[in-house]
């Protein structure tokens, strides 16, 4: 097993340890350590609780468990799911000492973690992430909660968990599309401050796709720490948090024009990873090569790296101005400021925007 820490300004009481290994759900007395509490509220969802609820309930036997089973997918990450746990632990009359955890992918990280933030003002959450989006991004770093008809997290706290449980052996049984999403959060990780990461992906490519366990467990690691450190520095996205949205704001709105139907969101963001990645090339500070590994390297993950031709560019930037980083009416982009080493920029040019856009058509 390997640990790292969350480092958290206020100091130690809030840094937490995320725990990384094949095989950790088994482990009970790591469980044990981990969870003091004796009112436990478990959160999943029947694809996820069918392989692994088991060996996590039989490792609280001693304590009091519910379990909140919410149904699956984006369209219920929504304040009736919320409400759900809520009524449960009202329902069980659990008091403030009591904890919930998640267990299963980002979306029943985000709905738990925000139950948490909020049930009689805060209680404690443990994330157990079972998809790989989950173990190398949203497990980590507190941003919690639901989507409100009108946009995607709308809704939500920063409440960070007490313990982040990365068990890799739960990657066995995730579908090889949801695989694949998570591959482009962890290629985001190179794109971003790490170009050896960028190579050791490339030169990895068939352990990975083979789910070798020793790649797995050091591919998690290295973008747990990624993600750690960047919290660190910047726990509320007031300045570097935001470099975790490269690629995004094209991948929003290409997600937003199919009505989030066509792509999964890792999906998405790898498009928009390309689109960002010919912008740099654009702007001049990325070579013409690297733009070209780039795509390569999601295509050889099983990403899309194109856009196709009935998503007119007008209507992206048009899609692109609803971006949460807007300030003032100005768009804010995640943008190489050289290969692997990104930053923000604000007031592009929306000629070169719409390059970079025509540059990546199928
Ligand atoms: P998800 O939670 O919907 O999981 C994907 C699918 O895989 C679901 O059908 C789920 O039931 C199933 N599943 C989960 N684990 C499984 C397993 N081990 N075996 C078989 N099936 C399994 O989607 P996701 O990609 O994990 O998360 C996406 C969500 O994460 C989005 O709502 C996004 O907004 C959010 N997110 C949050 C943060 C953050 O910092 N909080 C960061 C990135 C993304
Ligand atoms: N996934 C973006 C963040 O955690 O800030």
């Amino acid at each position: 097993m390997n640990t790292l820490t969350v480092n958290l300004p206020a100091g130690a009481a809030r840094s937490y340890p995320i725990h990384i290994g094949h095989g950790l759900l088994h482990d009970r007395d790591l469980l044990a350590s981990i969870i003091p509490q004796r009112q436990i509220c478990i959160v999943t969802n029947d694809n996820v609780a069918r392989h692994y609820l088991a060996p996590l309930t039989a490792a609280l036997a001693d304590k009091t468990v519910i379990t909140v089973h919410l149904p699956d997918g984006e369209a219920h990450k929504n304040l009736a799911s919320y409400a759900q746990i809520l009524d449960a632990l009202v329902a069980a009359r659990y008091d403030r000492d009591s904890l919930i955890i998640a267990l299963g992918g980002g979306i029943t990280g985000d709905i738990a973690g925000f139950a948490a933030a909020t049930y009689q003002r805060g209680i404690t959450g443990l994330q157990i992430p079972t998809t790989l989006l989950a173990q190398v991004d949203s497990s980590v770093g507190g941003k919690t909660g639901v989507n409100h008809p009108q946009g995607k997290n709308l809704i939500g706290a920063f409440h960070q968990p007490q313990a982040v449980l990365i068990d890799t052996a739960t990657l066995a049984t995730l579908p090889p599309r949801e695989y694949a999403a998570g591959m482009a959060e962890v290629i985001k990780y190179g794109l971003i401050n790490d170009p050896s990461f960028f190579t050791w992906l490339e030169t990895n490519r068939d352990g990975i796709r083979a789910h070798d366990p020793a790649l797995l467990a050091e591919m998690i690691a290295h973008c747990c720490a990624n993600k750690a450190a960047i919290v660190a520095a910047d726990e509320r996205e007031q300045g570097v948090r935001a470099l975790l949205n490269y690629g995004h704001t094209f991948g929003h709105a290409l997600e937003a024009l199919t009505h989030y139907k066509r792509w999964k969101h890792g999906e998405a963001v790898a498009i928009g990873s390309v689109i960002a990645t010919r912008l740099g090339v654009i702007l001049d500070r990325v070579s013409d090569a690297d733009a070209v590994r780039t795509a390569a390297l999601f295509a050889a993950y099983d990403l899309p790296a194109t856009i196709p031709a009935e998503i007119t560019t007008a209507a992206i930037l048009d899609k692109m101005q609803l971006d949460k980083k807007t300030r003032g009416g100005i768009l804010r982009l995640v943008l190489p400021q050289h290969f692997c080493d990104s930053g923000i920029d604000g007031g592009v040019a929306a000629e070169a925007i719409r390059q970079a856009i025509d540059a990546c058509r199928a």
